[in-house]
């Protein structure tokens, strides 16, 4: 059940792999211990702090053990739904490997459930994230591209007066490619990659106007907006989920997206899927998806907003915590989307989410690493079909049709032209983890 085409790996070091594995991972890790040294500093009560400290030691031997590119352990059984899973993969297929030579997905997802572990088998810090500050503190400082967002979408979407319902489509449909964009380009603001970002980057990665929408349109490399468009706009009181990456203007991105496809009566329900724990240090956990909501609801987390402004983020907040008291949005987390598996692996390895997923009628993957999860992170030609690209999840009976919204912030490319990623491979050094430009793709699934 594996692709014809190598998996990356650490030791490629033509690939951004090598760069991760060996540099991104090791300072990610560092920033972590310093967080959570910050909170042990915060800390009054013995007990508690004696068992933090044991989770930074725990830190500290995972550190030694990403830079002397230590063999894989098991993972230890800390309760969490996903152990039986890991240690399966890790017996079965990557035994002995160590974090270089295993693949690089695999690698990668391995050290967050390493550092997850850090503290679940801690007694007072089992859910402790040590990214959590950081995603609040990112979010706080998007103000103007979240106000610009608030103030136009905060009202219902209605049509012009006397509107025929030619024009109405029209309306619908001019919408529906913006807010895809919208979602599409709020995954640049990925925190793994942007370490210590001013106010003026996060500005310009998250300008979502109509005019920049349109100068960035040539940057998405294989566009399938149209195709998905004909598809949805069929739909009646449809399902739509997404699976979610990262938290913060991203999760924001998403929110606003999935209440216009509530509003157009494309969806009825939309379900997002989260992780359980912190993982690739911006990614939505449970608490993240509660704290965007009532943060947007009862904080004060933009002090300079005017009056309007801020009554428009409470006009959002207020409509989806309706949808989600009405339960028609639902936050879900499910083991598996913290493993190492591939999604070629989803139906087999966790049959219940994929016949869960089967009964949507389109899934959302949002982000690079869903994408890489998608498309087994390999050494696929840039013009490999996406429906081939993804394996069982476009072939197996009962697969949905998934859509990946991606910017290209890693080494695999499917469904963009060979003569585009070889002008770009040989013009423009570094385009693959730019994240400047971004595939929308679509697999219509098992249609029969
Ligand atoms: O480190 C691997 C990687 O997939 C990068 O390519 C990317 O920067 C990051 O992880 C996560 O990106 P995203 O949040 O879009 O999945
Ligand atoms: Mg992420």
């Amino acid at each position: 059940n594996n692709p014809p085409w190598p998996a990356y790996r650490g030791y490629h070091e033509f690939s951004f792999a090598h760069e991760t594995m060996g540099k991104r991972l090791p300072t990610i890790l560092g920033k972590a211990i310093d967080d959570t040294i910050r909170t042990l500093n915060e800390q009054s009560d013995e007990e508690r702090m004696v068992d933090l400290l044991k989770c930074i030691e725990r830190m500290q031997v995972l550190m030694k053990d990403l830079q002397n590119n230590a063999k894989l352990r098991p993972i230890i059984d800390d309760g969490e739904g996903d152990v039986a899973l890991w240690n399966k993969e890790l017996a079965r297929y990557f035994r002995g490997k160590t974090f270089m030579d295993a693949p690089w997905f695999f690698a990668e997802a391995y050290k967050y459930r390493r550092l997850h572990e850090c503290f679940s088998i801690s007694k007072y810090w089992k859910d402790y994230d040590v990214f959590f500050r950081q995603k609040c503190d990112t979010f706080s400082r998007s103000s103007t591209a979240v106000f610009e967002l608030s103030t136009r979408f905060a009202e219902p979407f209605h049509y012009e007066a006397n509107a025929s319902d030619a024009e109405k489509l029209e309306a619908r449909k001019l919408v529906f490619h913006e807010l895809t964009q919208v979602c599409l380009w709020g995954n640049a603001t990925d925190l793994s990659l942007l370490i210590n970002m001013t106010e003026e980057d996060i500005k310009n990665l998250q300008s979502t106007g109509g005019e920049h929408l349109a100068a960035t349109e040539k940057n998405i490399l294989g566009n399938h907006i149209e195709r998905i468009w004909n598809m949805l706009s069929k739909m009646k009181d449809g399902r739509i989920d997404f699976v979610l990456d990262n938290a913060g203007f991203e999760l924001y991105c998403d929110c606003v997206y999935a209440d216009w496809l509530i509003q157009s009566g494309i969806a009825k329900q939309v379900r997002f899927h989260g992780k359980r724990f912190a993982w690739f240090v911006s990614d939505v956990t449970r608490k993240d998806w509660d704290w965007l909501l009532n943060s947007m609801m009862y904080g004060s987390l933009f002090p300079d907003g005017s009056d309007a402004e801020l009554a428009s983020l409470k006009q959002l907040a207020t409509r989806w915590k309706g949808y989600e008291n009405e339960g028609q949005w639902i936050y879900e987390q499910h083991p598996f989307w913290c493993t190492g598996y591939s999604f070629w692996s989803l139906p087999s390895e966790a049959p219940d989410l994929f016949l869960h997923l089967s009964e949507s009628d389109c899934v959302y993957f949002k982000g690079d690493l869903n994408h890489r999860k998608l498309t087994y992170d390999c050494q696929a030609p840039s013009q490999t079909p996406f429906d081939i690209a993804i394996g069982p999840l476009a072939s197996e009976d009962g697969a949905p049709p998934v859509v990946s919204l991606r910017t290209i912030k890693s080494d695999v490319v499917v469904g963009v032209p060979e003569e585009v990623s070889k002008r770009l491979d040989e013009e423009e050094k570094g385009w693959r983890i730019s994240g400047k430009y971004a595939v929308v793709l679509v697999s219509d699934g098992d249609t029969e």
